[in-house]
């Protein structure tokens, strides 16, 4: 007898991406081989402060990097990720762990989010190793000092990017190389 398993699996990919890095990009072609459709999920309450760039220039950004994957597709959501996982029928969330610094932020939201909706699992997943030290913050701190960030961005994050110089990170918007804390994107 043929069976056939119509058992898809959707999953969340959420972040701040402020802005999208090759370690996103990384951490996206990875999850989407191994779920059928992979939603990128940009929060649009972030408690992290003024974004550099808006929900829309992020998710439109988001969306041209995700073009040559079939199967991811961006969104954004504001309120409770276990709301909008569910309200996207998403099984799973899709988490990077870049350094053992990240595992315990990481640890206790995927603990809340089971508490939550213990149908969903997280699944973590490791960046390439060159890309274990980048973060959204550290990219715009380094930018702003005027550092070679090139090889870290997707190259229209670049542009997008040069199109903010003087907005980047001026004094005081906690854009600092030096008050990184876990959880930093
Ligand atoms: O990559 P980031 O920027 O650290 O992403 C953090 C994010 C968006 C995954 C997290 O802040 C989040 O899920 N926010 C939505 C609110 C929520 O569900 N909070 C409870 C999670 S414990």
């Amino acid at each position: 007898m043929l069976l056939i398993r119509m058992n898809t699996v959707k999953a969340i990919y959420p972040g701040t991406f402020d802005p999208p890095t090759n370690g996103h990009l990384d951490l996206i072609e990875r999850g989407a081989k191994i779920v059928d459709h992979l939603v990128v999920a940009i929060l649009r309450n972030s408690s992290k402060g003024e974004p550099l760039f808006t929900t829309a220039e992020r998710a439109a950004m988001l969306t041209e990097c995700v073009k040559p994957f079939g199967n991811v597709s961006v969104a954004t959501f504001d309120g409770l990720l276990v709301d909008f996982a569910r309200q996207e029928g998403a099984r799973a969330l899709l988490r990077g762990i870049r350094a053992i610094s990240d595992y315990e932020y990481e640890f206790q939201m995927a603990m809340m989010n089971r508490k939550l909706a213990p149908e969903l699992e997280t699944i973590f997943m490791m960046p390439a190793e060159k890309y274990t030290y980048v973060s959204s913050r550290l990219i715009k701190g380094v930018y702003r000092l005027g550092g070679d960030v090139a090889e870290l961005i997707p190259p229209l994050v670049l542009e997008r990017l040069a199109s903010k110089r003087g907005a980047v990170a001026p004094e005081g918007t906690g854009v600092d190389l030096v008050e990184g804390s876990p959880g930093d994107d």
